[in-house]
Protein backbone atom coordinates (compact mmCIF):
# COMPACT_ATOMS: atom_id res chain seq x y z
CA UNK A 1 0.00 0.00 0.00
CA UNK A 2 1.24 3.37 -0.60
CA UNK A 3 1.64 5.96 2.01
CA UNK A 4 -1.59 8.01 2.91
CA UNK A 5 -0.24 11.78 2.50
CA UNK A 6 -3.26 13.58 4.13
CA UNK A 7 -3.02 10.89 6.98
CA UNK A 8 0.70 11.73 7.40
CA UNK A 9 0.10 15.64 7.49
CA UNK A 10 -2.62 15.04 9.75
CA UNK A 11 0.09 13.93 12.30
CA UNK A 12 2.55 16.54 12.11
CA UNK A 13 3.10 19.00 14.69
CA UNK A 14 5.66 20.92 13.05
CA UNK A 15 6.42 24.28 11.78
CA UNK A 16 8.89 23.71 9.16
CA UNK A 17 10.12 19.84 8.44
CA UNK A 18 7.88 18.28 6.30
CA UNK A 19 5.34 21.37 5.62
CA UNK A 20 6.84 20.43 1.74
CA UNK A 21 6.73 17.06 0.52
CA UNK A 22 7.88 15.80 -2.80
CA UNK A 23 6.41 12.47 -3.40
CA UNK A 24 7.46 9.63 -5.59
CA UNK A 25 6.47 6.03 -6.07
CA UNK A 26 9.66 5.44 -7.28
CA UNK A 27 13.08 7.44 -8.31
CA UNK A 28 17.16 6.96 -7.89
CA UNK A 29 18.23 7.88 -4.82
CA UNK A 30 15.72 11.01 -2.74
CA UNK A 31 19.20 12.56 -2.21
CA UNK A 32 19.40 12.96 -5.74
CA UNK A 33 16.12 14.09 -5.93
CA UNK A 34 16.75 16.69 -2.47
CA UNK A 35 19.98 17.81 -4.09
CA UNK A 36 18.42 19.57 -6.97
CA UNK A 37 15.02 20.68 -5.33
CA UNK A 38 17.88 22.56 -2.82
CA UNK A 39 19.43 23.46 -5.45
CA UNK A 40 16.60 25.05 -6.90
CA UNK A 41 15.70 26.86 -3.65
CA UNK A 42 13.52 25.06 -2.35
CA UNK A 43 12.31 26.11 1.24
CA UNK A 44 14.20 24.36 4.25
CA UNK A 45 11.86 21.44 5.73
CA UNK A 46 10.63 20.41 2.39
CA UNK A 47 10.81 16.71 2.55
CA UNK A 48 11.48 14.02 -0.16
CA UNK A 49 9.90 10.89 -0.28
CA UNK A 50 9.97 7.74 -2.42
CA UNK A 51 8.04 4.41 -1.98
CA UNK A 52 10.75 2.31 -3.96
CA UNK A 53 14.32 3.81 -5.05
CA UNK A 54 16.79 1.78 -7.95
CA UNK A 55 19.96 3.28 -6.56
CA UNK A 56 19.41 3.57 -2.84
CA UNK A 57 23.02 4.62 -1.39
CA UNK A 58 24.14 4.63 1.92
CA UNK A 59 27.54 5.65 3.28
CA UNK A 60 30.89 4.54 2.00
CA UNK A 61 28.80 4.43 -1.45
CA UNK A 62 26.81 1.26 -0.56
CA UNK A 63 24.01 0.44 -1.73
CA UNK A 64 20.63 0.37 0.11
CA UNK A 65 17.98 -2.43 -0.29
CA UNK A 66 14.88 -0.21 -1.23
CA UNK A 67 11.60 -1.97 -2.27
CA UNK A 68 8.50 -1.04 -3.21
CA UNK A 69 5.85 0.53 -0.18
CA UNK A 70 7.06 -1.33 2.75
CA UNK A 71 9.59 0.90 4.50
CA UNK A 72 10.37 4.38 4.67
CA UNK A 73 12.94 6.47 2.49
CA UNK A 74 13.46 10.21 3.12
CA UNK A 75 15.84 13.23 2.67
CA UNK A 76 15.54 16.51 4.51
CA UNK A 77 16.20 20.01 3.25
CA UNK A 78 17.79 22.05 5.66
CA UNK A 79 19.58 24.96 5.55
CA UNK A 80 21.19 25.25 9.25
CA UNK A 81 23.77 27.85 10.46
CA UNK A 82 27.62 26.67 10.18
CA UNK A 83 27.23 26.06 14.05
CA UNK A 84 24.36 24.14 13.88
CA UNK A 85 25.53 21.83 11.31
CA UNK A 86 27.28 19.11 13.67
CA UNK A 87 23.91 18.14 15.48
CA UNK A 88 22.45 16.65 12.64
CA UNK A 89 24.67 13.47 12.80
CA UNK A 90 23.11 13.76 17.13
CA UNK A 91 19.39 14.60 16.04
CA UNK A 92 18.70 12.58 13.05
CA UNK A 93 19.41 9.02 14.66
CA UNK A 94 18.07 10.62 18.45
CA UNK A 95 14.78 11.49 16.27
CA UNK A 96 14.51 8.31 14.57
CA UNK A 97 15.29 6.30 17.86
CA UNK A 98 12.60 8.29 19.82
CA UNK A 99 10.38 7.73 17.09
CA UNK A 100 10.46 4.18 17.00
CA UNK A 101 10.54 3.59 20.85
CA UNK A 102 7.44 6.03 21.11
CA UNK A 103 5.33 4.25 18.38
CA UNK A 104 6.59 0.80 19.21
CA UNK A 105 7.48 0.28 22.66
CA UNK A 106 11.02 -1.52 21.35
CA UNK A 107 14.50 -0.27 22.39
CA UNK A 108 16.67 1.08 19.63
CA UNK A 109 20.08 1.90 20.45
CA UNK A 110 22.75 4.11 18.35
CA UNK A 111 25.93 2.84 16.82
CA UNK A 112 28.31 5.40 16.24
CA UNK A 113 28.16 7.67 13.88
CA UNK A 114 24.74 6.99 13.33
CA UNK A 115 23.03 3.60 12.49
CA UNK A 116 20.05 3.22 14.80
CA UNK A 117 19.92 -0.94 15.71
CA UNK A 118 17.29 -2.97 17.47
CA UNK A 119 18.42 -6.09 19.05
CA UNK A 120 22.00 -5.37 17.53
CA UNK A 121 20.60 -5.42 14.06
CA UNK A 122 20.29 -2.74 11.46
CA UNK A 123 17.22 -0.96 11.22
CA UNK A 124 18.06 2.60 9.77
CA UNK A 125 20.62 4.02 8.51
CA UNK A 126 21.19 7.85 7.69
CA UNK A 127 23.18 9.50 5.29
CA UNK A 128 24.65 13.27 5.93
CA UNK A 129 25.12 14.73 2.86
CA UNK A 130 26.41 19.01 3.20
CA UNK A 131 26.88 21.51 0.94
CA UNK A 132 29.08 23.93 1.50
CA UNK A 133 29.89 27.28 -0.09
CA UNK A 134 33.16 28.25 1.35
CA UNK A 135 32.70 27.86 5.06
CA UNK A 136 29.44 28.00 5.30
CA UNK A 137 26.32 25.54 4.65
CA UNK A 138 24.05 26.18 1.13
CA UNK A 139 22.21 23.28 2.46
CA UNK A 140 22.44 20.06 4.81
CA UNK A 141 20.92 16.65 3.09
CA UNK A 142 19.49 14.13 5.55
CA UNK A 143 18.40 10.74 4.31
CA UNK A 144 16.75 8.79 6.38
CA UNK A 145 16.06 5.17 5.57
CA UNK A 146 14.07 2.73 7.67
CA UNK A 147 12.88 -0.83 7.46
CA UNK A 148 9.53 -0.57 8.34
CA UNK A 149 7.32 -3.80 7.54
CA UNK A 150 9.54 -5.28 5.39
CA UNK A 151 10.24 -9.06 5.73
CA UNK A 152 13.81 -9.78 4.71
CA UNK A 153 14.29 -12.78 2.71
CA UNK A 154 17.28 -15.39 4.35
CA UNK A 155 18.95 -15.36 1.30
CA UNK A 156 19.26 -11.45 1.31
CA UNK A 157 22.89 -10.45 1.85
CA UNK A 158 21.68 -7.95 4.30
CA UNK A 159 19.89 -10.98 6.08
CA UNK A 160 22.32 -11.63 9.04
CA UNK A 161 22.92 -7.93 9.84
CA UNK A 162 19.56 -6.31 9.30
CA UNK A 163 16.04 -5.87 10.78
CA UNK A 164 12.84 -4.19 10.47
CA UNK A 165 9.99 -2.52 12.43
CA UNK A 166 7.38 -5.12 11.65
CA UNK A 167 10.39 -8.39 11.78
CA UNK A 168 10.82 -7.20 15.66
CA UNK A 169 7.17 -6.53 16.51
CA UNK A 170 5.87 -9.77 14.57
CA UNK A 171 3.67 -7.40 13.07
CA UNK A 172 3.38 -4.75 10.79
CA UNK A 173 3.40 -1.04 11.85
CA UNK A 174 2.07 2.45 10.26
CA UNK A 175 4.47 3.84 7.90
CA UNK A 176 2.69 7.62 8.21
CA UNK A 177 3.01 7.45 11.99
CA UNK A 178 6.60 6.48 12.25
CA UNK A 179 7.79 8.96 9.42
CA UNK A 180 5.39 11.91 11.38
CA UNK A 181 6.85 10.86 14.70
CA UNK A 182 10.24 11.12 13.14
CA UNK A 183 9.68 14.48 11.91
CA UNK A 184 8.04 16.21 14.80
CA UNK A 185 11.10 14.63 16.87
CA UNK A 186 13.09 15.94 14.89
CA UNK A 187 11.86 19.60 14.55
CA UNK A 188 11.93 19.58 18.29
CA UNK A 189 15.33 17.99 18.92
CA UNK A 190 16.69 20.76 16.29
CA UNK A 191 15.27 23.39 18.41
CA UNK A 192 16.67 22.36 21.68
CA UNK A 193 20.05 21.02 20.18
CA UNK A 194 22.98 21.65 22.84
CA UNK A 195 23.57 19.54 26.11
CA UNK A 196 20.31 18.03 26.90
CA UNK A 197 20.14 16.73 23.59
CA UNK A 198 23.79 15.17 23.22
CA UNK A 199 23.19 13.24 26.71
CA UNK A 200 20.07 11.58 25.16
CA UNK A 201 22.22 11.21 22.16
CA UNK A 202 25.04 9.74 24.27
CA UNK A 203 22.87 7.19 26.32
CA UNK A 204 21.68 5.22 23.28
CA UNK A 205 25.09 5.09 22.02
CA UNK A 206 25.89 1.68 22.21
CA UNK A 207 28.96 2.02 20.58
CA UNK A 208 30.71 3.27 23.90
CA UNK A 209 32.93 1.04 26.54
CA UNK A 210 32.83 -1.36 23.38
CA UNK A 211 36.86 -2.25 21.62
CA UNK A 212 36.01 -1.01 18.44
CA UNK A 213 37.97 -0.80 14.91
CA UNK A 214 37.80 2.51 12.79
CA UNK A 215 38.72 2.68 9.18
CA UNK A 216 39.16 6.32 8.89
CA UNK A 217 40.89 7.95 6.18
CA UNK A 218 42.22 4.83 5.04
CA UNK A 219 43.70 3.75 7.95
CA UNK A 220 42.64 1.39 10.67
CA UNK A 221 42.50 2.11 14.40
CA UNK A 222 41.71 -0.27 17.24
CA UNK A 223 41.10 0.59 20.40
CA UNK A 224 38.23 1.38 22.97
CA UNK A 225 35.62 3.54 22.36
CA UNK A 226 35.61 5.58 25.55
CA UNK A 227 33.25 8.76 25.14
CA UNK A 228 31.66 10.66 22.30
CA UNK A 229 32.01 14.79 22.30
CA UNK A 230 29.03 16.73 21.32
CA UNK A 231 29.77 17.58 18.11
CA UNK A 232 28.99 13.72 17.64
CA UNK A 233 32.69 12.91 17.42
CA UNK A 234 34.02 9.79 18.63
CA UNK A 235 37.08 9.40 21.08
CA UNK A 236 38.49 6.23 20.56
CA UNK A 237 41.34 5.31 22.95
CA UNK A 238 44.03 3.32 20.88
CA UNK A 239 45.80 0.52 22.01
CA UNK A 240 49.24 3.14 22.68
CA UNK A 241 46.91 5.19 24.85
CA UNK A 242 46.60 7.99 22.77
CA UNK A 243 42.94 9.76 22.49
CA UNK A 244 42.11 10.05 18.98
CA UNK A 245 38.66 12.27 17.90
CA UNK A 246 37.76 10.40 15.18
CA UNK A 247 34.94 12.48 12.87
CA UNK A 248 33.39 9.85 10.26
CA UNK A 249 34.20 6.45 9.45
CA UNK A 250 33.47 3.15 9.53
CA UNK A 251 33.31 1.40 13.13
CA UNK A 252 33.09 -2.29 13.55
CA UNK A 253 32.34 -3.50 17.15
CA UNK A 254 33.82 -6.17 18.51
CA UNK A 255 32.58 -7.94 21.46
CA UNK A 256 34.19 -7.35 24.76
CA UNK A 257 37.08 -9.42 25.43
CA UNK A 258 36.44 -12.33 27.76
CA UNK A 259 37.26 -12.04 30.97
CA UNK A 260 38.80 -15.20 33.30
C1 LIG B 1 23.81 4.08 5.69
O1 LIG B 1 23.46 3.39 6.64
O2 LIG B 1 24.88 3.87 5.10
C2 LIG B 1 22.93 5.22 5.23
C3 LIG B 1 21.70 4.74 4.50
C4 LIG B 1 20.80 5.87 4.06
C5 LIG B 1 19.63 5.41 3.24
C6 LIG B 1 18.67 6.52 2.92
S1 LIG B 1 17.18 5.96 2.17
C7 LIG B 1 16.72 7.60 1.82
C8 LIG B 1 17.98 8.30 1.34
N1 LIG B 1 18.18 8.04 -0.08
C9 LIG B 1 19.27 7.32 -0.31
O3 LIG B 1 19.68 6.96 -1.43
N2 LIG B 1 19.89 7.06 0.84
C10 LIG B 1 19.19 7.61 1.99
Amino acid sequence: MWLDLPALESLLKTDRLGRRMIYMTSTGSTMDVARLEADAGADPGSVVIAEEQSAGRGRFGRSWVSPAGTNLYFTLILRPPSTALRSLSVVAPLAVCRAIETRTGLAPAIKWPNDVLIGGRKAAGILIENELSGASPRFALVGIGLNVNFDIPPDSEIASIATSISMELKREVSREELMASILNEFESLLADAGGVVYAAWKERLETLGRRTTITFRGQTYEGMAEDADENGNLLLRTDDGTLMTVEAGEVTLRPPAPTH
